[in-house]
């Protein structure tokens, strides 16, 4: 394992990710695209099974049309690109934590480039119906997206957070 050579940079990249949500209209540049493809690639996944699939779009129609359905993923609309996580195999809680902790590499990998992102969830009817929209295999509903793009002007709010010692506890 290699030793990070700027941990100052790395611990303040990991505490300024903050959900953007508004995108300015400006592409992704491909090294950029590629980077966070392949930090999904590495993340780490539940017994390595990598029983998933990111659907990546940029198609705007696609996004826009995701982005009216059921649920939380109105940016979508406004995104350079929309990641698409989708669970492959029947596994309860397995594929929440898969989905989690790949939404999070991409917003991170993301920002490392300057790029905004957000989660966005699909609930209800939404969840097959974007399966449909997407051409996926009847049996399977998508929950989790992510919107991409360079923040529009006032899209970075600072987050608010509970003390430390609130959140986190040391137990003797
Ligand atoms: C598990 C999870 C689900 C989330 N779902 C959504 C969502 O459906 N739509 C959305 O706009 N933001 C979603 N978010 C972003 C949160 O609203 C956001 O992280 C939280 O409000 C704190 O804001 P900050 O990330 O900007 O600090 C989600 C975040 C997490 C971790």
């Amino acid at each position: 394992m290699s030793t990070t050579t700027n941990t100052k940079e790395f611990v303040s990249l990991l505490k300024s990710l903050r959900a953007v949500r508004q995108f300015a209209d400006k592409p992704l540049p491909p090294d950029a695209v590629h980077d966070i493809q392949d930090v999904i690639r590495w993340s780490g996944n539940a017994s390595n099974q990598q029983a998933f699939q990111v659907l990546w779009i940029e198609n705007r129609v696609t996004l826009k049309r995701l982005s009216e359905l059921p649920g939380y993923a109105k940016h979508l609309a406004g995104a350079a690109a929309g990641a698409v996580i989708v669970s492959m195999l029947d596994r309860d809680e397995l594929n929440a934590f898969d989905e989690g902790r790949i939404s999070e590499r991409i917003g991170l990998a993301a920002l490392a480039h300057g790029i905004g992102s957000s989660i966005g969830m699909l609930t209800g009817a939404g969840r097959k119906e974007a399966a449909r929209l997407l051409g996926l295999p009847a049996a399977h509903e998508v929950r989790t997206t992510v919107s991409l793009g360079y923040p529009a002007e006032g899209a970075l709010r600072g987050g608010r957070r509970k003390p430390l010692e609130e959140l986190v506890k040391g137990v003797a």
